[in-house]
């Protein structure tokens, strides 16, 4: 039997995933340390391993088959443009991209002006400006806290993850336009779901299993 490795994004989505993979029998006790600065875990009687690694490199371990199947966010998946398959929808760390400023910025948007974007998501704005909207932009890239850009007038708006509204509310900044729905999701390397499928598809199985049972227990 051929050992299964797993990237998963590490923080909240690693341990919801593995949630969700120990009601379907599967768990990683050395996993659950939260003090532990350990990276890679295996569990050698069930053939399987487990890697933590930073949300936007788990596509890259995944294409180039470091990893057979990987937990992340669509919001990666689409920034990444990875050679995967996207296999199944988790339905956890559910979220939306947005377009989102001051709301003095609802009208610069409608009248298509060329405004600044700033983002941590330059393939996705790209992508939602040019392809969707039919809309030249300038786009700003920036690593973290993007909500400050419209704030210092760096960008008119932003092209950014909200999950509760908390981080824009508490900014004076509102959502402008939805760009998509995202949650996290289960990719699979192109030649490990053609060489592997067998022990691919049981992992899906209990993916599926774990899915149902944790839904259940939320009702
Ligand atoms: C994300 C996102 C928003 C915030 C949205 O940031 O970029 O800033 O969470 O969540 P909310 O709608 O519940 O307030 P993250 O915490 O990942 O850090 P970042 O600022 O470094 O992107």
């Amino acid at each position: 039997m051929d050992t299964i490795t797993f990237a998963l994004a590490k923080g909240r989505l690693a341990r919801k995933a593995m949630q969700m993979l120990e009601y379907a029998g599967i768990s990683c006790e050395e996993m659950k340390d939260e003090n532990s600065r350990k990276l890679i875990f295996e569990d050698p009687a069930n053939h399987l391993r487990f890697f933590l690694a930073k949300a936007s490199d788990v596509p890259t371990y995944v294409e180039y088959g470091a990893a057979d199947i990987g937990v992340v966010g669509k919001d990666t998946i689409l920034e990444e443009q990875r050679n995967l398959y996207e296999v199944m929808d988790l339905g956890i760390g559910k979220c939306r991209m947005c377009v989102a400023g001051p709301e003095s910025a609802r009208k610069v948007l409608q009248n298509h002006e060329l405004i600044r974007v700033a983002t941590k998501y330059p393939v996705i704005a790209r992508d939602y400006f040019y392809n969707v909207k039919h809309q030249t932009v300038e786009l700003i890239k920036l690593n973290g806290s993007v909500e400050l850009a419209p704030i210092v007038g760096l960008s008119e708006v932003i092209v950014d993850i909200v999950e509760t509204g908390t981080t824009l509310r508490e900014n004076g900044l509102t959502v402008l336009e939805e760009v998509c729905p995202l949650s996290a999701r289960v990719v699979v390397n192109q030649v490990s779901m053609k060489m592997k499928n067998a022990q691919i598809q049981d992992i899906l199985a209990k993916f599926r299993t774990g899915l149902d049972r944790m839904r259940e227990e939320e009702k």
